[in-house]
């Protein structure tokens, strides 16, 4: 049986790069923080968006999961409003959109979350905000983005990582869920932590 030697593969991870965090974290965290962002608690109209199941793992440099990760997720509702009092339209916000969400990984280092595909707003290109904790410290802060979106090219925040190969990582494909007759999308994250778990 082969056996894999632990750091074998530490030359073909990517480390997450670090992206800003930008002003629009939740001036207060929503009532309900878990990892649907579609419904809040146990309301009955779901947010406006495209559907999109986004999971991935946390890992560590050598690509070990990571457990107990904090991962938390925000990004603006389909119209463009996040869940901030500085955010622009706030007035036209969707209230029934989370906003915001956590989850905390397992064994196995992998998260999920169930939200809407992140939408373009003024300067910016879609993605959403992540931002990983373990034990109340705050590990990574960083952005998804969608492969093939036109503005990727122009974003100011996506092209300041120099490196391509960290560019790409933060890049991936939103693609229709298998026999999803809702038209729901998939997607798929991993982070890669510059650490290894003890340090
Ligand atoms: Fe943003």
């Amino acid at each position: 049986m082969f056996l894999a030697v632990p750091g074998a593969f530490a030359d073909a991870l990517t480390q997450t790069p670090r992206q800003t965090e930008g002003p629009f974290y939740p001036t207060q965290l929503p009532l309900d923080t878990d990892n649907d962002l579609i419904v809040i608690n146990d309301g009955l109209t779901p947010a406006v968006g495209e559907i999109t199941w986004i999971s991935g793992k946390i890992l560590d440099a050598r690509g070990e999961p990571i457990r107990n990760a904090l991962v938390e997720i925000w990004q603006c509702d389909a119209k463009g409003v996040y869940l901030h009092s500085g955010s622009a339209n706030g007035a036209k916000r969707d209230s029934h959109f989370q906003g915001f969400g956590r989850f905390l990984t397992g064994s196995t280092g992998e998260y999920l979350f169930r939200t809407i595909k992140p939408v373009p707003y003024p300067g910016r290109t879609p993605h959403i905000h992540y931002k990983v904790k373990r034990t109340g410290k705050e590990l990574l802060t960083t952005q998804c983005y969608i492969k093939g979106e036109p503005q990727n090219d122009n974003d100011g925040v996506l092209r300041g990582i120099r490196d391509a190969k960290a560019k790409e990582s933060v890049i991936v494909p939103f693609t229709p869920l298998k026999d999803s007759r809702a038209g729901e999308l998939a997607a798929r994250f991993d982070i890669v932590l510059g650490l290894t778990p003890e340090a």
